[in-house]
């Protein structure tokens, strides 16, 4: 396996040892190896990003490496210069490529040219660093995934899409609840399935949102307006969504010992209230700082072949 472009690219064998390795670098950064000695990655990012960008970074130096930030208009790319060109070239000087970028055409042409690991760091279409990240803090939190349901309370972007299929990956049961108007991509939902069908777990949607609540392990949200979302289109999408925050009330259905989680940035007030996101069962600062070992985890096992990889649909 070269590339990690969606969380589905992944076998559940793989996943599981993703889980494994970023659990020891969660409690140890130099756990092994470094494995980027001297060596750059470069980071194409066209749009922005916190946790992401300065993650990767740090994960970069920890394993020895440099990283170095090349938006749209520092590479000729926004000149004209093709994807392919850009990727063959990168790839000579760079040991990985990660990407973020709004079409995962573009990314998968990317990763096709490029002769070395190119790693999405979220498309429209997927986030796979982020879905990682939030079964590695469910694995943390619960120490056992085993009878778990993730309930995902919102838009169908990029994050539930993910989300839906690491959980198939790891046997996790998950509800999505979000309007009719705005649906997870029924592509990523029906692998997601395909895989859930091989784990014995469940990927259900609904539009009610206390359905998906109930009862479940851990409650998950994500902004309403994504930034691949158009703007004008951004007071239809909070007005369809207002009955997807999560609040006390939402929480109260879960289960007694559910967390909330949340891939940040939050927008206190709109997906989320303040008391539940700065409450005491909110783990998103734990799930923040875990970007970091699995950044180091996905570059580790992919430069050193640790992964196989599933060919699937996306
Ligand atoms: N969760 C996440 O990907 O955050 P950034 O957009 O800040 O990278
Ligand atoms: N769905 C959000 C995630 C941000 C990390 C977006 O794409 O903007």
């Amino acid at each position: 396996m070269k590339d990690l472009l969606t969380t589905a690219d992944l076998s559940t064998a793989d996943t599981g040892e993703v889980l494994r390795l970023a659990q020891c670098y969660a409690a140890d950064p130099d756990h092994e190896p470094m494995l980027l000695h001297n060596r750059l990655v470069a980071l194409h990012f066209t749009k922005p990003s916190t946790r992401t960008r300065v993650s990767t970074e740090a994960a970069v130096l920890r394993l020895g490496g440099s990283p170095t930030m090349l938006t749209g208009t520092d590479l000729q790319l926004g000149r004209g210069e093709t994807i392919e060109d850009t990727a063959r070239v990168l790839s000579s000087y760079a040991a990985a490529i990660i990407v973020r970028t709004s079409s995962d055409e573009d990314l998968t042409r990317f990763a096709r040219a490029a002769t070395v690991p190119v790693i999405n760091a979220l498309t429209d279409g997927h986030h796979p660093l982020q879905s990682l990240t939030d079964l590695l803090t469910l694995r943390q939190v619960f120490g056992d995934l085993d009878g778990r349901r993730i309930a995902y309370l919102g838009a169908g972007n990029n994050v539930a899409a993910s989300l839906a299929q690491a959980a198939a990956l790891c046997g996790v049961d998950i509800t999505l609840a979000t309007p009719a108007a705005y649906p997870p991509d029924p592509t990523a939902i029906a692998t997601a399935r395909r895989i859930a069908a091989t784990t014995g777990s469940t990927v259900d949607w609904t539009d009610d949102p206390e359905t998906a609540a109930r009862g479940a392990s851990a409650v998950y949200t994500d902004v309403w307006v994504s930034m691949g979302d158009p703007a004008e289109q951004a007071a239809a999408r909070r007005a369809a969504l207002t009955p997807y925050q999560v609040d006390e009330t939402v929480l109260a259905a879960a289960a007694p010992d559910a967390v909330f989680l949340h891939c940040l940035p939050a927008h206190r007030g709109q997906e989320v209230t303040a008391e539940v996101i700065d409450g005491p069962r909110s783990v998103v600062f734990q799930q923040a700082a875990n970007r970091q070992p699995v950044a180091q985890t996905v570059l580790t096992a992919l430069l050193g072949g640790k992964l196989h990889g599933q060919r699937r649909d996306r």
